[in-house]
């Protein structure tokens, strides 16, 4: 198997390579407790093991599913927040033709999210859009009370329902949440939905290869047997049983450890293809929520490059040097586009005649490594040799695999997030939910 590969030799200038390796035998303990589900959090380790348990039925049953409501809908509305919306978000963005909807290509739903904000004007312009399009929804949330995309359940539902009836509107919509708990589970079982589990033992925001991101990505005619494919490699390649020397997962981990340790505290995913933008919205959640508490953790940001080196890219070469970057590198484009030679060259580009854009993507990939090197900011590049379902699975396993040995090596509970409970008890008491009656007087003495 051609495999992403990671390479940390321009962190040793600023971190000798034996002071990470002295995280070894933390690390693989790290790794080993995730497998053994002997630290914080093992209630939520479902993840770990769960590429290689994806079985067949499951997945045909999927496809099933996605065959019979693809073909009845010209856009697919996925309803969800966080690690209920962000994965699918990340594998739609990186897969599409940027220019699809423009371009009136049929041949599969057109990927739309909701739920993800409570801006009113997008709704709005979304209802407008649905007016006249043929639409299918896939409501997803693990709780099933979480207010962003219960709202714009609610609101999408009665639109759906006065469209195409009542009883058509339920063969177009499927519910994915828990198997016995939340207002989303009841409401699937009153209303008859098709629904899918998501188990118990998986966090929102490790949940992408749950029917979380399978549901929607296959609906949306994306190819779930390959990603599920990746991840399954990568869940063998970073493996307890793998030397640390060979383990990708466990060698990202230890130096991002060791980088925090001396200060490095922002982190800086930087992609040079832009359509990775979502991967690192779903990585900024994976990492911001599970290493972000107790006072520690660091901070997860991201760039587009090459256009943000023309706004951030005075501050990562100059700015307060607590950055480390992390890139990554795309190998190869699938398309290729080479520069003209031009009469006239007023320009002066012709010495670039002949060459194709990614070459120039990838000097400026090295230039900028160097450079920030330079400028102070150790660099980590991860590559993976194309954008593909298939990639995008090793990828987001690895990931997640770091993210649970970083955590533990940071000796934080990776897998809970009770700091985001305190903007929804304000916002409940502000709203004047029933049950906040107490909290509603509280806050209204502080404005
Ligand atoms: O990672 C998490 O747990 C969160 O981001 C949740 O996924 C997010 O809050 C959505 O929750 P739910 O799926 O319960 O609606």
């Amino acid at each position: 198997m051609e495999a992403i590969k990671i390479d940390v030799s321009k962190v040793y200038g600023f971190i000798p390579k034996d002071e990470i390796y002295k995280l070894k035998d933390k690390t693989v303990a790290a790794n080993k407790a995730l497998h053994d589900k002997t630290g914080k959090g093992k209630d939520f380790l479902g993840w770990v093991n769960l590429p290689s348990s994806i079985s067949e039925d499951h997945l045909a049953d999927i496809e099933k599913t996605a065959a019979r409501i693809s073909p009845e809908i010209d856009i697919l509305i996925i309803i969800g927040i966080g690690g209920s919306y962000l994965g699918a978000k990340a594998i739609v963005e990186a897969l599409s033709d940027t220019f699809a909807n423009l371009k009136n290509k049929n041949d599969k739903p057109y990927a739309l999210f909701a739920g993800q904000n409570i801006g009113e004007d997008y709704l709005t312009e979304l209802l407008e859009l649905l007016d006249i399009k043929r639409y299918g929804i896939v409501v997803i949330s693990k709780s099933g009370t979480t207010t962003e995309p219960a709202i714009a359940f609610r609101i999408l539902k009665a639109h759906l329902e006065n469209k195409v009836g009542t009883e058509k509107a339920k063969d177009l919509i499927v519910a994915v949440t828990d198997e016995s708990k939340g207002a989303l589970r009841m409401l699937a079982d009153q209303e008859g939905y098709k629904s899918y589990i998501i188990p118990d033992d998986v966090g929102g925001r490790f949940s992408v290869l749950t029917p979380v991101g399978l549901v929607p990505l296959a609906i949306g005619g994306f190819d779930i047997r390959s990603l599920v494919k990746g991840a399954v490699d990568m869940e063998n390649a970073c493996d307890q049983s793998v030397p640390f020397e060979n383990n990708i997962a466990s060698q990202y981990a230890a130096t991002r450890k060791a980088l925090y340790s001396k200060g490095m505290k922002i982190e800086i995913l930087a992609n040079y293809e832009n359509k990775l933008h979502y991967l690192a919205e779903w990585w900024k959640q994976l990492y911001g929520e599970s290493e972000g508490k107790d006072g520690l953790g660091i901070f997860p940001a991201n760039v587009d490059l090459t256009a943000d080196l023309h706004s951030m890219g005075q501050y990562i070469q100059e700015g307060e040097r607590i950055l480390t970057e992390t890139v990554i590198s795309v190998a190869t484009t699938k398309s290729r586009l080479t520069i003209p030679s031009d009469k006239d060259n007023l320009d002066k580009l012709n010495y670039l005649a002949g060459k194709n854009i990614d070459y120039v993507n990838k000097m400026a990939e090295l230039g900028t490594m160097l450079a920030h090197v330079d400028g102070g900011v150790p660099n980590i590049k991860i590559e993976i040799p194309k954008i593909s379902a298939y990639y995008l699975g090793q990828l987001m396993y690895f990931f997640e695999k770091a993210c649970g040995i970083s955590g533990y090596l940071l000796d934080v509970n990776p897998f809970n997030q009770p700091g985001v409970e305190a903007y929804k008890k304000n916002m409940f008491a502000l709203l004047e939910k029933p049950g906040f009656e107490e909290e509603t007087k509280k806050i209204k003495e502080r404005l």
